[in-house]
């Protein structure tokens, strides 16, 4: 269960600002956000009382919180805690169970499970994901998506004869774009993109509203169009498998290996 500490930091003569000024420009504060585990780290200035900040330092568990402050930086922060003469007031909260996480959390917290325990969703979070893939963009709002719900024994049957990466989970989408109806340029037709843009949105909110999941490119593709009878036209572009992480699941290693900004984005 994710912590949350507010301390409220009140000085003299600005000097909780200039504190905070000096915690940015040291780098400090985004060596924290860069921290294992940290979910946000952010300032607020009071409007009623100039002389006092608050900090929102949010952690993944407790044993995040306890990792931070064996660090260094926690050195550099009570030095400089000394220098501005603050005073502070510490709480610690711990986050209730809600179903709608901020967009940053989502973005952060997503990663893929390679490892499903037998439980199934609810029906309430299934129909949110599915909602998010309706309200995606399509080209010229086609909607060239077809989706696929696979819950029974005989379909996940099926969807276990046309690729080894169900991962024991209960409940399959399979993504499809209609090639019939998607909107054509020259050669280019947008089914593929537009179901991506689909299967990206519901992975999101899987994120959101706590399942677990995965995108699955690796299948038959011919296979599954047989399994499932599809209809011409109806083209899978990937499989996503929900569900819940077993305890033992020890995550995905390939998920902190992000290239820099600099290798991928150019400006021009
Ligand atoms: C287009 C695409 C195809 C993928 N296909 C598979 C797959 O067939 N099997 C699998 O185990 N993982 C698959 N993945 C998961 C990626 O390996 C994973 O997203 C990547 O390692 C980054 O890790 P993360 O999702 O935990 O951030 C696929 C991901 C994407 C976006």
């Amino acid at each position: 269960m994710s912590l949350i500490v507010n301390i409220y930091y009140t000085g003299k003569n600005g000097s909780a600002k200039k504190f905070v000024d000096e915690m940015i420009s040291e780098g400090i504060v985004e060596k924290i956000r860069a921290e294992e585990g940290n979910i946000r780290y952010e300032y607020f200035f009071s409007k009623d009382d100039p002389e006092t900040v608050l900090l929102i330092d949010c952690w993944k568990n407790k044993e995040a919180l306890d990792a931070h402050h064996k660090t260094e930086m926690m050195k550099e922060i009570a030095i400089l805690r000394e220098k501005y003469e603050l005073k502070m007031k510490v709480e610690q909260y711990t986050n209730v169970l809600k179903d709608n996480t901020d967009f940053e959390t989502v973005i952060r917290k997503r990663t893929s499970t390679r490892k499903f325990k037998d439980e199934k969703i609810s029906k309430e979070k299934l129909d949110k994901i599915l909602e998010a893939g309706r309200l995606a963009p399509t080209a010229k709002n086609i909607q060239p998506q077809m989706i696929y719900v696979v819950q029974s024994k005989e379909g996940l049957e099926k969807i276990d004869r046309v690729t080894p990466c169900r991962y024991g989970a209960n409940t399959v989408l399979i993504v499809c774009g209609n090639k019939n109806i998607a909107w054509t340029k020259n050669d280019y037709s947008s089914y593929e993109t537009d179901a991506c843009i689909v299967a990206t949105h519901m992975m999101l909110e899987a994120t959101n509203v706590g399942v677990d999941n995965i995108w699955i490119a690796m299948f038959d593709n011919e296979k599954l169009k047989q399994e499932f009878d599809l209809e011409d036209g109806i083209e899978p572009n990937c499989l996503i498998p929900l569900g819940y992480a077993t305890d033992d699941y020890i995550g995905n290693p390939m998920h902190s290996q992000r290239k820099d900004l600099k290798d991928t984005v150019k400006f021009i």
